[in-house]
């Protein structure tokens, strides 16, 4: 009988490109992804501590994750859930990032209620920031530092809340911030600090619609352009880049 094949290693380049098939096959990466670094932290740290996004590519993994084959290999009682950004709306509203993921994924799995940590959207938005960045440095000893932080990416480069122009993303201080979109509505995020002191950030981008944008953030000639996005550095960490086919189309294929 043939040995039992080893199980792969974790990959941890701190810097990893993968490009999946379709929107489909990169929720099923990152659902992947989510399972492994859950069982890392807890075996190393009894916890496992996850900023999420908002938008529509992530939803699909929170989506999936509630499905058996990933939500059994999960320990729920003891994943902390935070937010990266969120929209200063009460968490009844549909833009409310802490509603999405409650409706695709929270409601649906055994995760305590106090393992849910939301962004208070319908306070001050400046209070609410305080408020936050409060409890996180209490929750984590001073310096908080996420296992993983999930992000999308808009068409225009931002991350969480952090839009181009922005003087947050010269933010040195303050851990989450009150901001406004390009709309105009009130917004509360993490800033750069907090975002890049994690173990582990996971960009996630799908469609067509952001070919170029990634383009011009992955093409080498370009890595300077100042966009949000191109700020996102771990410290100590890795960052992982999950694309889909139609996402990655404007990029140049990889040398021979
Ligand atoms: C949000 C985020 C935003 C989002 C991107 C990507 O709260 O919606 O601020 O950064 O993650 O716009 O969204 P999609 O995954 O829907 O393309």
């Amino acid at each position: 009988m043939s040995p039992m094949p080893a199980p792969s290693p974790i990959n941890e380049a701190p810097l990893r490109i993968e490009i999946c098939k379709d929107a489909a096959d990169l929720a099923r990466h990152a659902a992947g992804l989510f399972v492994t670094l859950a069982g890392k932290a807890l075996g190393s740290r009894r916890q496992f501590a996850v900023a999420l996004a908002g938008g529509e590519t992530p939803r699909r993994l929170y989506e999936l994750l509630t499905q058996d084959h990933y939500a059994y290999q999960i320990v729920w009682p003891a994943v902390q859930v935070f937010w990266s950004d969120e929209r200063c709306v009460p968490p009844s509203d549909t833009r409310s990032n802490y509603r999405m993921a409650l409706d695709a994924m929270l409601s649906k799995v055994a995760i305590p209620e106090g393992n849910i940590h939301r962004m208070r959207g319908e306070d001050e938005p400046g209070a609410a920031a305080a408020a936050c960045e409060k409890d996180l440095r209490a929750r984590f000893d001073g310096a908080p530092r996420f296992d993983l932080v999930l992000l999308g990416l808009g068409a225009d480069g931002h991350v969480a809340s952090l839009f181009p122009g922005s003087a947050l993303l010269d933010e040195r201080e303050r851990l989450v911030a009150a901001t406004r979109d390009p709309e105009g509505l009130s917004r509360l995020t993490y800033t750069l600090p907090l975002i890049n002191a994690a173990r582990t950030v996971a960009i996630l981008v799908s469609g067509e619609g952001k070919a170029e944008i990634l383009r011009r953030v992955l093409a080498a000639e370009a890595r300077d352009e100042g966009l949000p996005v191109q700020r996102v550095r771990p410290a100590a960490g890795q960052l992982v880049w999950l694309l889909d086919e139609a996402a990655a189309s404007l990029l140049d294929p990889p040398a021979a």
